[in-house]
């Protein structure tokens, strides 16, 4: 059993953690513990401090050290004594925002608990285990069920919220978080990943000040400037050892994470939606789920646990045919041609691309409506026959001919006002009446909580599907929101229109996805402004983002790696100079970065010359000989490109016999010793041999002497070196290490 209870303390174990919470003689229902398995109940460490101006529990009586404010709660409400940050809050039908949240019942199933109209962890019956304990307040009627998912292989947990009116009146709910987590003792640093477009999850760590820290987003979407996954390490943990706890929310739009450092320094970290950007009326009788969240820790430091991220990412969370199968190596057309292209000068890049080993043609923004710059087409997704004068069919029935497979590009939350979408349906556009809406890229968005605008898209795109042989769909959004109005909602039901359009938009993708189980998804904002759980949950990839550079990319995936696969991560091989920042960089170097994620190309390939072109086919090959190593293998960070001058990564296969180590040394030095790498994630015992000079070494001396590099020329070059294990019978053991 991996959920327990006894004497009013809950156990859920999973391999090697353990998560504790206890009901008290007051009802309320306290956290405490999330961590390695400790064998005891950990209500030891409970301590009842009497702290002036920390309210007391009215049947306390005269017992001022204990106090809402001071005690780990599993799950705090505000305005009834605790006033540190909230997971709940609510309003009354009287105005009053009182939650008294008191332990009521509950229930232990088997298997993994779903939530309706949202993405969550899955996973088969025997696999998982829910725990659901119902908090009543103590006044009104208003029930709050917290849902444990438990898998207790892959050191998991998962929680959400559902929040019950069962009352006679009306309540609004201004914040349901689906984490809180108080944490009483300890040093602790947090760790998220910022950016903007063109530089997504730049990895940050810092120490907790005093008072709150927070990331965020208002932009309807999880957002280029802060990813919706946190990471809380103490404070000597590093990438091999100490403590850490991560939490990705799995959702794609506003969020809010919110860690505060209280007046006797313990951490509070909530997670979920976006105040800012949510409120719900419930009414009598109705029930409202948070968005889930998906927790794991490890004793063994941060790249432990982003191997248990990676697990339940692949396993958990990311469906469908691709979710573990090789993923096609794709040429896209975007950087190549933009929006100048016609038919031939897309089949002439998809010929050379079969002549070099690539797999599929993906046709990017351009191919529809008035669409030769991005002022206008946005929602006419009928075929611009003027570029494709042969129609889709025409095209891809070329493109299957050489044996290729065809991929097509769609923004479907979008219109251009110059459309005809946007002229026979301008109301479909969020706007506010009377205002001027924001324009993002010339586009406004069409407003998905709208069940007439997904029904709409539903017809369009399935429609396209069908009557084509598209093998691959690259699902853009390129703007963030505002202008949050919808003409199908009363005044007080407004603030629901964010949440709506993220419920809207995962029903189409659901939608979609069932119909067409042998289409690959793969998501994309403007590159990776929208790189959340719950897209994964629809696309098994998402484009990491609109900056090729090899040098930017090697920080970018080094950040997205802390909780995301290889496999969710597109990567493509660009031109030089880089559009995106003029920097040169080898073929070599591009496809090694490119390598580590789910490989392609985006360039003409027709303008490489004859020696570069059969580097590309070489790669190609690699690249499918790697692909089950990249994707189904364990990834070890090998170096901080934020500190070191290098970033190095390590795929190490699950039985730990085949090793692919890359990387990337950024400033070249002349007249210096070869650099030193120390690997991680081999068995010590065993002997390996490495592609690079064929000589054999211990894994213990390579993960305690390390590796010498190759010598290598020239700023930003890339190495990679594999590693197979040889049995000790016929190894020679390179003592010189
Ligand atoms: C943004 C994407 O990230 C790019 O790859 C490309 O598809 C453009 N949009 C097209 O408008």
């Amino acid at each position: 059993m991996a959920i327990s209870v006894e004497n009013g303390v809950f156990y859920l174990e999973t391999a090697h953690t353990l998560y504790q919470m206890k009901v008290d003689s007051f009802g309320i229902l306290n956290h405490l513990w999330y961590g390695a398995k400790t064998d005891c109940c950990m209500d030891y460490l409970l301590d009842y401090p009497d702290v002036g101006f920390a309210g007391n529990l009215y049947e306390a009586g005269n017992r001022r050290t204990y106090s809402l404010n001071t005690l780990p709660l599993e799950y705090a409400a505000g305005g009834a004594g605790d006033y540190r940050v909230p997971a709940v809050s609510v309003t009354h039908a009287d105005g009053s925002s009182a939650l008294d949240l008191r332990f009521r019942e509950y229930q232990i199933r088997k298997g993994k608990y779903g939530i309706p109209g949202l993405p969550a962890v899955y996973a088969d019956e025997d696999e998982a285990e829910t725990l659901e304990i119902i908090l009543q307040d103590a006044l009104s009627a208003v029930e709050i069920s917290l849902l444990y998912g438990v898998l207790p292989r892959a050191d998991v947990i998962t929680r959400a919220v559902l929040v019950r009116n069962n009352g006679d009146s009306g309540i609004t709910i201004n914040r349901a978080h689906s984490l809180c987590m108080d944490i009483p003792y300890g040093e602790w640093e947090w760790v998220h990943f910022h950016g903007r477009h063109v530089m997504e999850r730049q990895m940050e760590r810092a120490s907790l000040i005093h008072g709150i820290q927070e990331s965020s987003s208002t932009r309807g979407t999880s957002s280029h400037q802060q990813n919706p996954a946190v990471l809380l390490c103490e404070k000597d943990c590093t990438e091999t050892n100490g403590f850490c706890m991560g939490a990705v929310f799995m959702y794609s739009g506003g969020f809010l994470t919110q860690i505060e450092r209280d007046q006797l320094d313990q951490v509070r970290v909530v997670m979920g939606l976006n105040p800012d950007t949510f409120a719900w009326k419930l009414d009598s009788g109705e029930c409202f789920y948070a968005p889930e969240v998906i927790l794991s820790c490890s004793e063994h430091g941060m790249g432990e646990l982003s191997r248990r991220f990676h697990h339940v990412i692949r396993h958990h969370v990311c469906r469908g045919e691709y979710k573990l199968s090789e993923r096609p190596v794709l040429i896209n057309n975007w950087e190549a041609t933009y929006f100048a292209f016609d038919e031939e000068k897309i089949e002439r890049i998809a010929e050379q691309a079969a002549e070099l080993g690539i797999d599929m043609m993906v046709l990017d923004d351009g191919w529809f409506g008035k669409r030769d710059d991005d002022i206008s087409g946005l929602g006419d997704w009928f075929v611009n026959e003027t570029k494709l004068p042969g129609g889709l069919g025409g095209l891809i029935g070329r493109i299957n001919g050489m044996g290729m497979k065809f991929g097509l590009w769609f923004e479907p939350e979008m219109v251009s006002e110059d459309s005809e979408l946007y002229r026979e349906h301008p109301d479909w556009a969020l706007r506010i009446p009377g205002r001027n809406p924001v324009r993002g890229r010339y586009q406004l968005v069409l407003d998905m909580s709208r069940a007439e605008v997904v029904e709409y898209l539903y017809q369009v795109m399935s429609r396209i599907l069908r009557e084509n042989h598209i093998e691959y769909v690259k699902w853009d959004m390129n703007r963030s929101i505002c202008d949050w109005y919808t003409a199908e909602l009363p005044a007080d039901r407004q603030a629901e229109v964010p949440h709506r359009y993220v419920l809207g938009l995962y029903e189409l993708l659901e939608r979609l996805t069932e119909e067409f189980p042998h289409v690959l998804f793969e998501g994309c904002s403007g590159g990776g402004g929208r790189f959340d759980a719950g897209m994964l949950y629809y696309c098994p990839q998402i484009w990491c983002s609109d900056n090729t550079d090899a040098h930017d990319r090697t920080l970018i995936q080094y950040g997205t790696s802390f909780f995301y696969p290889a496999s969710t991560m597109g990567s493509h091989v660009s031109a030089v100079p880089n559009h995106q920042t003029g920097r040169v960089t080898t073929l070599q170097t591009r496809g090694t970065v490119a390598m580590a994620g789910s490989f392609g190309y985006e360039l003409d390939l027709n303008r490489l010359s004859a020696e570069e072109k059969a580097e590309v086919a070489c790669q190609v090959k690699a690249y499918k000989a790697h692909q089950e190593l990249i994707h189904n293998g364990l990834y070890y960070r090998l170096s901080n490109p934020w500190e070191d001058n290098m970033s190095a990564w390590a795929f190490v296969s699950q039985e730990q016999t085949k090793v692919l180590v890359q990387g990337v040394v950024f400033r070249a030095a002349a007249n210096v010793l070869r650099l030193r790498l120390r690997l991680a994630g081999l068995k010590a015992d065993a002997v390996y041999r490495s592609s690079q000079d064929g000589q054999t070494y211990t894994g213990r001396a390579l993960m305690s002497g390390g590796i010498l590099l190759p010598k290598l020329k020239g700023d930003d070059a890339a190495f990679e070196i594999c590693l197979e294990e040889k049995s000790f019978a016929n190894a020679k053991v390179n003592f010189a290490i």
